[in-house]
């Protein structure tokens, strides 16, 4: 016993000669190894390398939980979440200078009691327009009951192809969502815009598709079209003068974006609350940086909220490309649609869109939508909630019944058809490509 404990304590004694070595040598190696792991971070960092793996390990679903992206991100899907009741939408309708009595015309067109109105007369309309609008407005009996059309009493100067555009549309948005709770879909028209459908028909065909769809006819910028507009540099001077003048271009280019793709479409959309609460809030910097960068972009209402909406995971897929508007074009097109008339009836009818635009003030046709396809005998295109006596040519609309029952006619028909079109796998596969 004693005798081995000597002789293991022996060996222990003589080994000692190789443990200094042994010790210095794994010092050097852990150095080593030290030295080429720090080496390959910071080489690293500077290329590409590093942020794409922070941004897979942020999307993974390991880190969820992590981060307070993830918190915001399932608050946006529970938003999507199926409601049964039927939908409501929010309209923006925009006019300028001599608009409001179309504008009036307009909103009666497209008025039901499920929905909101906001009403913008962009700066050039002088106060005493804006005033009889907002009198007018006052002093419908049932605007006056529901309480769903304002009128905004800041007029924003608005260039037509410049960001102030933008800012309008986006200000009245952040108006709708703060004064309802209540809405699933917003849309945009303007005062030369109108319906081919009656709300009925646009309300009964929504309740039945999901409330995550957004409608917003694009493509990507490419071509021509890519150098001249991506290039260039314009500043719009209705940031900051108090009075219209054209935008300014720049003689400086810029290059194209590199972390995002551009694209463009048309400029009237119908919009998911998710998706717009998504541009408004803004707790994912994404659609401020592109704001940000559409200031200096020629006809930024063409292509803001379809770059958003392509560039972001959570909502491309949401994208219809159709603005679901009858616009007619001359060959080759020029800057502006053609004014709509009598001869363009039928094709209007055959494209089932639920609108059209544009028309010319009170050009005949409008009287012919009316008569034909909205039944439009007094203020508004009557629906289900219309419930009064229309004897001895009294308006029925003049005594309101439920909201959420509607009466489909043929628009609903025809609007069934281009909706089925759109959600067809076909439409569906060109989604943000
Ligand atoms: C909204 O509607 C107006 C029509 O008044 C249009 O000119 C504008 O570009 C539209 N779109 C956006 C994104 O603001
Ligand atoms: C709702 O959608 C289903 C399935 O696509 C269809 O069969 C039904 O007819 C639709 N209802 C209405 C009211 O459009
Ligand atoms: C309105 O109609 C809907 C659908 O038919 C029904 O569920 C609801 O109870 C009605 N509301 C009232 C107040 O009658």
């Amino acid at each position: 016993m004693r005798k081995n404990a000597n002789s293991h304590s022996g060996r222990i004694f003589s080994d000692r000669k190789w443990i200094i070595p042994f010790f210095a040598s794994l010092l050097v190696s852990v150095s080593l190894f030290l030295t080429a792991i720090i080496g390959t971070l910071s080489s690293s960092s500077g290329g590409e390398q590093l942020p794409f793996d922070i941004i897979s390990f942020a999307r993974s679903e390991e880190s969820s939980g992590y981060f307070v992206e993830s918190d915001l991100e399932r608050s946006l899907n529970s938003n999507v979440v199926q409601k049964m009741e039927a939908p409501r939408l929010a309209y923006l309708i925009s006019g300028t200078k001599g608009d409001s009595h179309r504008m009036m015309r307009t909103l009666e067109a497209v008025y039901h009691p499920r929905n909101q109105y906001i009403l913008h007369l962009d700066l050039e309309a002088p106060p005493r327009e804006r005033l009889e609008l907002a009198s007018s407005v006052k002093a419908d009996p049932t605007f006056r009951e529901v309480e769903n059309v304002r009128v905004m009493s800041q007029s924003n100067l608005v260039t037509y192809k410049g960001p102030t555009m933008i800012a309008c549309t986006l200000q009245a948005i952040a108006i709708l969502l703060k004064e309802s709770a209540k809405w699933d879909w917003f849309i945009n028209l303007s005062a030369s815009d109108y319906p081919l459908v009656t709300q009925d028909d646009l309300l009964y065909i929504f309740s039945n598709l999901t409330r995550d769809l957004n409608f917003i006819e694009h493509t990507r910028l490419s071509g021509w079209k890519l150098n001249q507009r991506a290039r260039s540099i314009i500043v719009d001077p209705a940031l900051y003068l108090s009075k219209k003048s054209d935008i300014a271009w720049t003689t400086q280019r810029r290059t194209l974006p590199t972390s995002f793709k551009l694209f463009t479409g048309s400029a009237w959309v119908m919009l998911t609350r998710s998706f717009v609460e998504y541009c408004i809030w803004g707790w994912d910097n994404f659609p401020r940086t592109i704001l940000m960068y559409y200031t200096n972009f020629v006809s930024s209402p063409e292509g803001y909220f379809h770059t958003v909406i392509c560039n972001t995971q959570e909502f491309r897929h949401t994208a219809i490309g159709h603005d679901l508007h009858y616009i007619a074009w001359d060959n080759p097109p020029k800057q502006h649609p053609i004014s709509l008339t009598m001869k363009d009836f039928e094709k209007m009818v055959k494209s089932n869109a639920p609108f059209a635009r544009k028309f010319a003030r009170n050009d005949p046709v409008l009287d012919k939508i009316d008569k034909e396809l909205l039944g439009r005998t007094h203020r508004f295109a009557p629906g289900a909630w219309c419930i009064g006596n229309s004897d001895a040519g009294a308006d029925p609309c003049s005594v309101r019944g439920n909201d959420s029952v509607f009466r489909p006619g043929p628009g609903a028909e025809r609007l069934q058809k281009l909706i089925s079109l759109l959600l067809s796998e076909d439409s569906r596969s060109k989604q943000c490509l």
